[in-house]
């Protein structure tokens, strides 16, 4: 029997990078999975490569930052599979690079919309439901900087504090009613989110910040987030893990 058969996980930002890991390896351990994204063409490839490797698995258009979105998210999940079980909060933008003193103020309000509200939204209609399917586990990706500063993101590192906060207060909130809640910090990932932002010279400086000379892979964050959501992981709850090659070690 697989770890996750029986189950339902909503994952979003799933249509590329580490949500799309994540739905993946969740899928391959029997889970039925959600694969919400912005970008349908994204999501549509997911979910084809999942059922083609034999999984279960539905495409859905949502918006964190639209709180509509994410209990139309959650209500698509029980209608779709029965019951919510799991769900990855993993939807995210890098935002403007620039110094707090002239950081753009739209700039920063988009990004405090999706990396923050949105995962605020995510918990919001996420926990009932979970609750309603007799427990289960959330996830949240956060980052490194989710407990680190860097120049020139102040909107990123201060929407990532704020999610490694909420996962504690939901934690201590949902506990007793079966719901365990945790934060992911990834060191830096290649993917889209970086590879389309940023130049090579840019890609080598942030090898440099990770002592283990190299950059981090999705799947090697979805493990994380999997064992997370697993069984295995029955008392760990209310806190913040850190995937990063020794990064904040230092
Ligand atoms: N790549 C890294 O170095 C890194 C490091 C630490 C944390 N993270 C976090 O991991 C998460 C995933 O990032 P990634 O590197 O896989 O990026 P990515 O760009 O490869 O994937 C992000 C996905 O989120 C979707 N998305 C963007 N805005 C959305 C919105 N408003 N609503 C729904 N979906 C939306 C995109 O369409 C995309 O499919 C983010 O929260 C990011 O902050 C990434």
């Amino acid at each position: 029997m697989a770890r996750f058969d029986g189950k339902t996980a909503l994952v979003t930002g799933a249509g590329s990078g580490i949500g799309e890991a994540v739905a993946k390896l969740l899928a391959a351990d029997g889970a039925r999975v959600v694969v919400a994204d912005i970008d349908m063409t994204g999501a549509n490839r997911v979910v084809e490569e999942i059922t083609s490797a034999g999984g279960s698995a539905a495409a859905f258009e949502q918006n964190t930052a639209d709180p509509a979105a994410n209990e139309a998210v959650v209500d698509f999940a029980k209608r779709e599979f029965g019951a919510l079980h799991l769900a990855v909060n993993n939807a995210g933008i890098g935002g403007p690079l620039a110094h707090t003193g002239e950081y753009p103020i739209d700039g920063w309000q988009r990004v405090i919309d999706i990396n923050l509200n949105g995962v605020f939204y995510g918990l919001r209609y996420e926990l009932p439901a979970i609750v309603e399917a007799g427990g289960g586990a959330v996830v949240n990706i956060a980052s490194i900087l989710g407990t680190n500063g860097t120049a020139g993101s102040p909107a990123y590192v201060a929407a990532k504090h704020g999610v490694v906060g909420l996962t504690k207060t939901a934690a201590i909130e949902y506990s007793s009613q079966g719901v365990r809640v945790n934060s992911v910090g990834p060191g830096y990932i290649e993917t889209p989110l970086l590879t389309k932002a940023l130049d090579q010279d840019q890609m080598q400086g942030l090898v440099g910040l990770h002592p283990i000379g190299r950059l981090g892979r999705a799947e090697e964050v979805a493990t994380l987030v999997a064992f997370l959501l697993s069984d295995e992981a029955s008392f760990i709850t209310g806190s913040y893990h850190l995937v990063d090659g020794a990064y904040a070690a230092q």
